[in-house]
């Protein structure tokens, strides 16, 4: 059966798996090195996928900017227009006075998001951003 447990034995340096337990550990009491080992490995292989040229991503792109820096949230605004068929959602926070947190969720295909993301954290004010790629698809 695909989805029966499967036991393997892994060999690897004392002092990585002293750290990799040291891992398991702060993961609390609900996991153990072989829920941890699957997490792992799913999260490589998601990874994987999303380097493949068409695979279909979902995209969450955060950035931190000035809102005082001169129509910054107008060009921001404007991208998200432009490609308003990618961006499934966007949530705004006022962090303090000055800064804002904008959470951009984008879905298409993963050099098209890249492009937008990459266009997004290239534009005048951004202090900081991170994309983080996921995709449901399977690999081929
Ligand atoms: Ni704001």
């Amino acid at each position: 059966m695909p989805n029966d447990l499967m036991r393997f034995s892994v060999a690897m340096p004392e002092d990585l798996l002293v750290e990799f337990d040291e891992m398991v550990a702060r993961r609390g009491i609900a996991k153990n090195r072989s829920e941890v080992v699957r997490d792992l490995v799913r999260e490589a292989l998601i990874e994987a996928r999303c380097e493949v040229p068409a695979a279909q991503v979902m995209g969450t792109l955060t950035i931190v900017f000035n809102h005082h820096a001169s129509d910054l949230q107008e060009k921001l605004d404007h991208i998200q227009h432009e490609h308003f068929g990618m961006v499934v959602s966007s949530m705004h926070v006022h962090v303090d006075e000055h800064n804002c947190l904008e959470v951009i969720v984008l879905k298409g295909f993963v050099e098209d998001v890249q492009a937008i993301a990459d266009r997004i954290l290239g534009t005048k004010g951004v202090k900081h951003g991170k994309l983080v790629l996921t995709t449901t698809e399977e690999m081929h």
